[in-house]
């Protein structure tokens, strides 16, 4: 694998209306984020993703932009970007911002252009078709529930496109004008210093242009997106294009955001000349989905995470670099979603923390993960502000739930979950807002929080730190960032094994993710402890007995 500047960094996205609020209106803001930049040095994060922070109507909180070029007031201003940029250089940060050109918000000077002039330049920006007799061009559902047409306000059996909320219509990336629009756009923020870009739902820009029915998969006689996906053709040469056009001249760090692709092009995305540097491993995620909701999910088991991280590394880690995360805004708290019931502690999130850290990758962290946060609780369906919330509620009724049970159902998977304010300190709000936060702290705030946890040695932050710190150690940095990933105990049960075999160092992986204690035969001597969760240790020899929920990092 050629060597790349990002490969031994440890990445942190930063969803900013809920990391740090400098000037009490309750939303987090760039200022927030400047004053937090000493904290993210001394984790150790190299590069920082930032959630949009366009100027937005917040229907999608930001993914629907209606101007690429300025900063929302909410956020600040372009100087507080400016000055951002700065201060994260000076520390060695690298800035990455997100880029939503899938959609744009119908509040866009292009929309409202296309609105006024549906066959004119600005409607060949978006999809505007004929319904069939007033009803919609074809029967694919959106994302955000409901059908992805949307009649065009005024005009007789015209309808547009969206994918994700009707406020959101989809970019015609077929006219090589807006192309040409978007490129501009990327090359202008390059410009300014931004290291590059997490691409938000960018499979999407794919239709399949016959804009024709498939089979329903509900009883809505809807399908979904992704049926529709899977047939159209092609996204390799707009991908490409845009790589030449706008990343390479600046050597841009694109990382994509793709669920529904064909894992056999996996190289074309990512391999040497691939059209991104890297893209996130959503494989243990998708595991239990279904297509007919969240109310219809399955339990995962740990076997079931493991396996599916092993079988995703197997094949990634010969091709290039994908990114490993636990969570992010769109995901439940890892803690609360991956660890069984019991171990929901600080000894479990530990374990949870080196299983992703150590796995072959680029780490990526998400705000308060490396405290260890969890998912919000619910009360009612009215404390949630999420729009895809609301729809799986709905859903959730609508087959026969009790409220009580569709508020469950809809919670469990919630983009709430990982919303909620950061938790800096014990003081009101979690020292996230001296006004009233646009979002409340989780409950447990005053004893989950990164003023506690910065000065106690054997925290949840500090065990992150020296996972963190290992990526960049002399004697095994070059073992945890290249090293191959070998399986190990596949057969055993609640229990996570792997090798990382450098070029002159194999470390051991061990995750013992069940309460009881058991005892492994090891094939090899250790060396040495490098890392243990537990103050228990480990006695000479072998076999090794472990504790519940302990995890290692064994020199063999
Ligand atoms: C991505 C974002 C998500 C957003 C969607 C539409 O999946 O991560 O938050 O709602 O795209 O832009
Ligand atoms: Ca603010």
């Amino acid at each position: 694998m050629k060597k790349r500047w990002w490969h031994d960094k440890t990445a942190y996205q930063i969803y900013p209306k809920s990391f740090r609020d400098s000037n009490g209106d309750g939303i987090g803001d760039i200022r927030g984020i400047i004053e937090k930049l000493d904290y993210l040095k001394d984790l150790g994060i190299g590069i920082v993703w930032i959630s949009p922070v366009y100027r937005s109507p917040f229907v999608d909180q930001g993914y629907d932009i209606s101007d690429y070029y300025a900063i929302d007031p909410a956020f600040g201003t372009m100087e507080d970007m400016e000055e951002l940029l700065a201060e994260a250089k000076k520390r060695d940060i690298a800035i990455i911002m997100d880029l939503v050109v899938n959609h744009c918000s119908d509040r866009h000077e292009w929309f409202q252009k296309a609105l006024k002039d549906p066959f004119g330049p600005y409607g060949q920006y978006f999809y505007i078709r004929e319904g069939k007799n007033g009803r919609p061009p074809c029967n694919w559902r959106s994302y955000f529930g409901g059908s992805v047409w949307e009649p065009l306000p005024g005009r007789a059996n015209l309808f547009y496109l969206h994918m994700f909320a009707k406020e959101q219509p989809d970019l015609n990336w077929e006219n090589p004008k807006l192309r040409k629009e978007i490129y501009k756009m990327i090359r202008w923020w390059l410009e300014k210093g931004v290291a590059g870009f997490r691409i938000d739902a960018i499979i999407n820009i794919k239709k399949d242009l016959r804009f024709r029915d498939f089979p329903a998969d509900r009883e809505d006689g809807m399908c979904a997106g992704t049926a529709m996906l899977a047939c159209a053709h092609g996204i390799m040469d707009f991908l490409t294009e845009m790589k030449r056009e706008a990343f390479a001249p600046y050597n841009a760090f694109t990382i994509g955001e793709l669920f529904d692709f064909d894992r056999q092009e996996l190289k074309r995305y990512i391999g040497e000349d691939g059209c991104f540097e890297s893209i996130f491993d959503f494989s243990p995620h998708l595991l239990g989905g279904s297509d007919h909701g969240w109310y219809n999910r399955k339990p995962v088991t740990i076997d079931q995470f493991r396996d599916a991280v092993f079988a995703s590394k197997a094949v990634s880690q010969e091709i290039g670099m994908m990114a490993n995360i636990i969570e992010n805004h769109d995901e439940p708290r890892g803690v609360s979603r991956y660890l069984p019931e019991d171990g929901r502690n600080e000894r479990g999130k530990k374990l949870l923390a080196g299983i992703s850290l150590m796995t072959f990758g680029l780490p990526f962290l998400y705000q308060g993960q490396e405290i260890g946060m969890t998912n919000k609780q619910f009360h009612a369906i009215e404390e949630a502000d999420d729009i895809c919330t609301l729809d799986e509620y709905q859903t959730a009724l609508e087959h026969g739930y009790t409220r009580e049970e569709a508020l469950n159902l809809a919670a469990r998977m919630s983009r709430d979950n990982a919303r909620t304010p950061m938790q800096w300190s014990k003081e009101a709000h979690g020292g996230f807002t001296t006004g009233t936060p646009w979002l409340p702290v989780n409950e447990n705030y005053q004893e989950i929080r990164v003023d506690e946890q910065e000065i106690r040695k054997d925290s949840v932050l500090n065990f992150y730190k020296q996972l963190i710190a290992l990526r960049t150690d002399p004697d095994y940095g070059e073992t945890v960032v290249y090293g191959k990933q070998e399986p190990i105990f596949q057969e055993l049960s609640d229990f996570m094994g792997f090798f990382r075999k450098g070029k002159e160092k194999t470390l051991l992986i061990l995750a013992n993710i069940r309460r009881e204690p058991r005892t492994v035969e090891l094939p090899l001597t250790i060396k040495r402890v490098i890392l243990d969760n537990c103050a228990a240790g480990l006695k000479p020899g072998s076999p090794i007995s472990m504790e519940g929920y302990q995890f290692l990092v064994l020199e063999c």
